[in-house]
This record gives structure tokens, sequence and C-alpha cells, in this order.
């Protein structure tokens, strides 16, 4: 993965999640989401899953995001993304599929994949911007309120000149 961030104190640090930032991304997964993942389920991806591949992105040596993917044949499909409320509308969570998309390429990924709630139409328009289109949609996906997931697609190397253009 390219730490292309590490130059500049500004700029927020891109790097792969350890155990060690577990608190911290759980704090960020249960601002985020309304069936937010156990700790154990990311530990047990940092370390018995071989297609997980998991990144955090840090300011000032605060865990404002992360994200993550497995990686099969080659296809990257995403797990979770999410940026601390108080981060938000910074472009801190493009410039963070940016990189896993990047890490995706890196990796020999030719496509990548998500699913994203019928309602989520912030996270529909990022993904919308990068190169992701609306592929389907699986019925009763989210067993909290029985909602609608949007299955996603995007062609990576059709993507790679959002990719080039979104990292300032
Ligand atoms: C989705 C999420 C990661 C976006 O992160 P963010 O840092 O706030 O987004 P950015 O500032 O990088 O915005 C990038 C693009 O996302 C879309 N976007 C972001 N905020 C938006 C808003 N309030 N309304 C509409 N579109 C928005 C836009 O396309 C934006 O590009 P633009 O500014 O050129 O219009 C963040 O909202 C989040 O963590 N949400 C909760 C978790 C979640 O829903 N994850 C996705 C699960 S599938």
């Amino acid at each position: 993965m390219a730490l292309r961030y590490e130059q500049n104190q500004q700029q927020p640090v891109l790097r792969k999640m350890t155990i060690d930032d577990i608190p911290e991304v759980m704090e960020i997964e249960h601002e985020a989401f309304t069936l937010p993942w156990t700790e154990e389920a990311f530990r047990n991806e940092l370390t018995m899953n071989h297609f997980a591949r998991y990144m955090v992105m840090v300011i000032d040596g605060r865990t404002i995001g992360y994200a993550g993917m497995w990686t099969i044949m080659d296809e990257a499909h995403v797990t979770n993304i999410a940026i601390r409320e108080a981060y938000r509308g910074r472009k801190l969570g493009e410039a963070l599929l940016v990189e896993l998309m990047n890490w995706a390429l890196e990796l020999g990924m030719l496509r990548m994949t998500l699913e994203v709630r019928v309602s989520n139409e912030i996270a529909q328009q990022l993904y919308m911007k990068l190169g992701f289109s609306n592929a389907g949609i699986r019925k009763g996906y989210y067993s909290d309120n029985n909602e609608d997931a949007m299955i996603m697609w995007c062609e990576l190397a059709e993507a790679q000149g959002h990719l080039e253009g979104s990292v300032e």
C-alpha cells in the first residue's frame, strides 16, 4: 500500500490496521453503523482471514477512519468504510476509498464490489463519484430493519482516472 500522506504531518496518514487499532475502530464502528461488527469480528479479520485487508486513517495520532476488503481471485469485496462523524465532509472518506482501490489494483484486483443501504445516499454518491455503478438489489439484506442493499460494482482499470484525479 502506498503511504502517500506520510510526508506531511498536516495530512492524514494511511496505514494497515493492526490489533492495537481495534478499540478506536470500534468507537467509529458504533458511531457509523446500526449493525456494528464486534471487536472479535475485527480481531478474526486481522488474524484469521487470509482474504482480508484493512487500513486506518490517522490524524495527529487519532484514528479517524478505516476501510476493509476481501480480495478473492481478482475481485475485491469492500466490507466496511467509515469516517468519524466529526471529520466527515472533508474529502477524507474519498481519500480513504481511493487508497483502498489503489491497494486493490496493486494486489492485482480487476473489480471491486460492495453493498450499501438503499437509503444511504451519501455513500452511494461517493461510490458513484469514484466509478461504481448500481448492479442490482439484495432484498431485505439488513437484518435490523429488513432494508434492501444496493449492489455496486466498479471496474478498477476504468476507474483509474478517478483515482489519479481524486487525491490532492
Ligand atoms: C460515507 C462516508 C465514509 C463518506 O465520508 P466523508 O469523508 O464524509 O465523505 P467526503 O467528504 O470524502 O465526500 C466524498 C463524496 O461523498 C459524497 N458525499 C459526502 N457527503 C455527502 C453529503 N452530505 N451529501 C451528499 N453526498 C455526500 C459526495 O459525492 C462527495 O463528493 P463531493 O464533495 O465532491 O460532492 C461517511 O459519510 C461515513 O462514514 N458514513 C457512515 C458509514 C457509512 O455509511 N459507510 C458506508 C457503508 S456502505
